[in-house]
């Protein structure tokens, strides 16, 4: 559900985003009647506008309240764009519609880096709320050959489509578990309560088979 979601979002975006740098080279270009003839599509730009602000919610909804600024200040911008870009073709403005292709092509790249600067550092999460926080002592008894065989298993069927297969995909930022430092417990912890986009598996799987699939994150690495 959320990577489907995701997948629409971004291509929504991307559609929004090629039709605005269509229009606004013509507009540029002065293919003025070329550009009335696109314009009379009225409907493309609120359906792509609804449909980019409806799936954008969703997965907004999916943080709670861990959503990252970033989020935020990009559902601002795209409040703002919208009416630029209506009224930059409407009046024909060139300078306008520059600015709502600028800042359309600004919150993609927002998105795709997750973050307002395009720094590294400003991505990396703060631990204080964390759910290692709160990681009880976990002892794993057992044929450690079959835990890690259920752990993969579990770990291909739930975690692979957002931290991959080798736990670097990093779909909706989420770390390279390759290079996490989370010991066992924390992460037993973590997959039971999950924090912002990453679901919670308290609930989704049994305690061994969190079990497992924290001990296989191991073979990851
Ligand atoms: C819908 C996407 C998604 C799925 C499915 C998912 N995760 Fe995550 N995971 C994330 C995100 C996003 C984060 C970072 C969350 C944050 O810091 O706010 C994360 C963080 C983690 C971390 C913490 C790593 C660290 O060092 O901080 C672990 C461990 C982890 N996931 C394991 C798993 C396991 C095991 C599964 C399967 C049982 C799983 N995840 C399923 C998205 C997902």
């Amino acid at each position: 559900m959320e990577i489907g979601m995701l997948h629409t979002h971004v291509l929504v975006v991307t559609l929004f985003l090629l039709f605005l740098l269509f229009k606004t080279v013509l507009l540029l270009i002065n293919k003025n009647e070329l550009l009335a003839k696109v314009r009379k599509f009225k409907m493309i730009d609120p359906i792509l506008g609804v449909l980019m602000l409806a799936t954008g919610g969703y997965l907004l909804s999916l943080y709670g309240a861990a959503a990252p600024t970033y989020l935020w200040v990009k559902l601002v911008i795209v409040l703002i764009i919208i009416p630029i870009g209506i009224v930059a073709f409407k009046k024909e403005n060139k300078a306008m519609a520059i600015i709502a292709l600028l800042l359309t092509f600004y919150i993609y790249g927002v998105s795709e880096v997750g973050s307002l600067t395009f720094s590294k550092e400003e991505t990396v999460a703060v631990a204080d709320d964390s759910p290692a926080q709160n990681a009880q002592e976990v002892v794993i008894e057992g044929e450690t050959s079959d835990i890690l065989k259920t752990g993969k298993e579990v770990y291909l069927s739930e975690c692979k489509k957002c931290h991959g297969k080798d736990g670097k995909k990093g779909l909706f930022k989420s770390p390279d578990l390759t290079e996490s430092k989370l010991n066992l417990s924390e992460r037993v912890a973590w997959i039971k309560k999950g924090k912002g986009v990453m679901p919670a598996y308290e609930n989704e799987l049994s305690a061994s088979e969190i079990e497992a699939v924290a001990l296989y994150l191991d073979e990851l690495k």
